[in-house]
């Protein structure tokens, strides 16, 4: 797990302004509103259903939407302080039933084989070092989702990534290629569906990706 990552975000405090951090600005309402959209482009792609996970869920910012497309969602969470953001937000949701939480690593989920259709990890895996970092979640991602696994990842193709390249912008992020992406998915059995979907195109970092879980219809 990184420690430093959880660290940032697992106090009352950290976790508390990660989610305000999307309704700050009007500038933050729009790219959230248009991240959300990305976000929801990709799980009708992924024709999602059923029961999802929402990993890491951070204060339950993805949930509403994933709830369009799915009958339970489980918020998954390796900061407990994360998780009980969550929790407040999502308190309705939860009551109806709706939305479980557990407080978990994305790199080992309690959770058995195949117990959801889609596995959903939004803005986790750029935050790690390199791909011996990233097996773990692959591994447990391809592991408990029956059919889709839904991820975000930093794209290093796009023109604004080469230009920050060029200007030696230090992103503080792991970025990727969609052909380095779609290696470490392939060594999970994870098949990609259609290209990455860029959250603004070309000048963008954030992009989302879709796979096919080997066997999964
Ligand atoms: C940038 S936030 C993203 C949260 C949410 N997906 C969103 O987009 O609003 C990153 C989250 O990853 C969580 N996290 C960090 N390492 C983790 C790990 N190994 N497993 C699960 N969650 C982790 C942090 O606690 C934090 O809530």
């Amino acid at each position: 797990m990184d420690r430093d990552l959880v660290a940032r975000y697992d106090s009352a405090s950290g976790a508390a302004a990660y989610r305000k951090k999307y309704e700050g600005s009007w500038i933050r309402r729009l790219s959230n509103r248009r991240e959300l959209a990305v976000v929801r482009t990709a799980l009708a792609r992924a024709q999602t259903r059923g029961r999802v996970l929402d990993c890491p869920c951070g204060a339950g910012r993805l949930t509403p939407s994933l709830l369009r497309f799915a009958d339970h969602v489980i918020c998954a969470d390796a900061s407990a302080s994360m998780v009980a953001e969550a929790q407040d937000a999502l308190r309705g949701r939860a009551d109806a039933g709706e939305v479980t939480f557990i407080t978990a690593s994305a790199a080992a989920l309690p959770l058995a084989d195949d117990a959801v259709d889609t596995a959903v990890c939004h803005r986790l895996i750029h935050h790690m070092a390199n791909a011996d970092e990233r097996a773990p979640v692959w591994a447990e991602l391809a592991r408990v989702a029956k059919r889709r696994v839904v991820i975000s990842f930093s794209d290093d193709s796009t023109w604004k990534a080469r230009s920050q390249r060029r200007r030696g912008v230090d992103r503080r992020r792991s970025a990727l290629m969609p052909e380095q992406l779609n290696a470490e998915a392939a060594a999970h059995g994870l098949m990609p569906i259609g290209e990455p979907i860029r959250l603004n195109g070309l000048h963008s970092l954030v992009a989302v990706a879709v796979f096919a879980v080997d066997g999964g219809a």
